[in-house]
């Protein structure tokens, strides 16, 4: 048999295949909440425009709020046959209140509906990905604070560059944590605009308030093209944007936890809540959820993609492509959050291995630069000639295979004669580290400024 809701015209019910093709309640029926809430402000509103009668709407509201605590307690039984969460919904309160409930869906469609769900699930999942952005940066900060004199080596071309302290290299982190949540915020405001009252795509000869639904529902105004209304998926993109950047940020922070928990670099170690054993290696300890979250970036990336493809080239307004929506961001989101709880729990996990990381700090010459600076500053060398100098010397060290600071000052002074051995004061690691006192530099002295500032700002 046809479709009760839209089969007027039809004689006949669906192919099989049709049926299957068309559904999409195994991934819609996530956003009931949001279906039931907008449905609650539409129907509160054509009764306060007069458009139904408040018996009506009261009927509904009572109806809508039964299917609330049906689909809560798992009572509520979905059916591919009515396509969508919206059909499902609306075919319930059908039997459950009858005549009335045949009066909602007046100056609605699915097409500014399925638009205001998708926002108003989006906003949810933003605020939660907002409050566990901001955990991962508490757990990032906590062990910062404990770090702060810790040396290790820094990197660049993963080769040791110079000394910074631990905290510094976590803090890094938290900053562009920071700028995730404001990728996340942004997309959150451009979206929060309602669709409700669109309808299908041209507006409604009925006396609807779009401003009032809009406030009920906590968008800050309605959307003011109907067109635009039930068309628009880049706010969907936004947020896909935002989650593919914060999720490759993660992955970079991952790898590291990867690194430092090898026996090559021995900086840090997880706990066996955050390890997992090989099946055939009695003696592995592997870091899966950091190597997870290392490869989650490349879900997150196709679910991009795969929306962007969906909608480019697609004319207004509302084509049933765009039913492809929900599953890559769900699907995308389902992952960051995980994720980042698991960003966040393995940050608060790790133990670092203090001496192993003071050790590398000092190895490979990571304070040839503190020597090309000594060079100019007591010297007055301009910087490249100083360079040039403490090439040479790092060269005759290697050739010993000892550090900078077990070379004699005839040695050095065999490079550089103006050499003296005040010099040795600044070749360490620790010195090294110390040293960099520049706003936004290493030394521990504005590390500890920066955590002050990062645990005021997070409470
Ligand atoms: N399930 C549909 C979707 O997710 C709802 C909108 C359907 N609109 C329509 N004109 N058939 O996009």
């Amino acid at each position: 048999k046809s479709s009760a809701m839209w089969g007027g015209r039809f004689d006949a019910g669906p192919s099989a295949v049709m049926e299957a093709i068309n559904a999409s309640v195994d991934v819609d029926r996530r956003m009931a909440e949001q279906d039931i809430d907008g449905s609650l402000a539409h129907a509160q509103m054509l009764s306060e425009t007069g458009v139904i009668s408040s018996e009506d709407a009261a009927a509904i509201r009572q109806g809508l709020e039964q299917i609330r605590e049906e689909i809560r307690a798992g009572d509520f039984t979905w059916s591919a046959a009515l396509e969508d969460v919206h059909m499902n919904v609306e075919a319930r309160l059908k039997a459950i209140v009858g005549e009335p409930a045949g009066r909602l869906h007046t100056a609605r469609s699915r097409n500014d509906q399925v638009a205001t769900d998708f926002r108003l699930w989006l906003r949810d999942a933003c605020d939660r990905i907002d409050a566990q952005l901001a955990e991962y940066q508490k757990a990032l900060v906590a062990q910062a604070e404990k770090h702060v004199d810790q040396v290790m080596p820094g990197f660049t071309h993963l080769q040791t560059a110079q000394p910074v302290s631990l905290a510094h290299h976590l803090l890094s982190y938290v900053e562009v944590a920071q700028r995730d949540r404001g990728r996340f915020a942004d997309a959150r405001k451009r979206l929060n605009e309602s669709p409700l009252g669109c309808a299908a795509l041209a507006g409604t000869a009925f006396p609807i308030d779009r401003k009032m639904t809009a406030k009920a529902l906590g968008f800050d105004r309605p959307m003011a093209n109907s067109l635009d209304g039930v068309a628009a998926r880049d706010f969907a993109l936004e947020v896909l944007s935002a989650a593919a950047i914060c999720a490759v940020n993660l992955s970079r922070f991952a790898e590291e936890i990867v690194l430092w928990c090898t026996r090559r670099f021995g900086f840090a170690s997880l706990s066996d809540a955050w390890s997992t054993g090989s099946s055939i290696m009695p003696q592995k300890r592997n870091p899966d959820a950091a190597e997870l979250v290392r490869a989650k970036p490349g879900r997150i990336i196709g679910s991009l993609t795969g929306l962007l493809t969906v909608v480019k080239g697609l004319p207004l307004a509302y084509s049933k492509d765009l039913q492809e929506d929900k599953a890559p961001v769900f699907q995308a989101i389902d992952d960051l959050e995980l994720a980042l709880l698991a960003m966040a729990g393995m940050t608060a996990d790790l133990t670092f291995h203090g001496a192993a990381m003071e050790a590398a700090a000092g190895e490979a010459y990571s304070d040839a630069t503190d020597l090309a600076d000594w060079v100019v500053r007591e010297l007055g060398k301009p910087f490249r000639d100083a360079h040039h100098i403490s090439g040479s010397i790092v060269k005759m060290a290697e050739k010993r295979d000892i550090p900078l600071a077990q070379l004699s000052l005839d040695e050095m002074q065999s490079v550089e004669p103006g050499i003296d051995e005040r010099v040795f004061s600044v070749l360490s690691a620790r010195a090294s580290m110390e040293s960099r006192t520049s706003f936004g530099g290493t030394s521990p002295v504005r590390v500890r400024e920066q955590v002050a500032a990062w645990k005021a700002r997070l409470g």
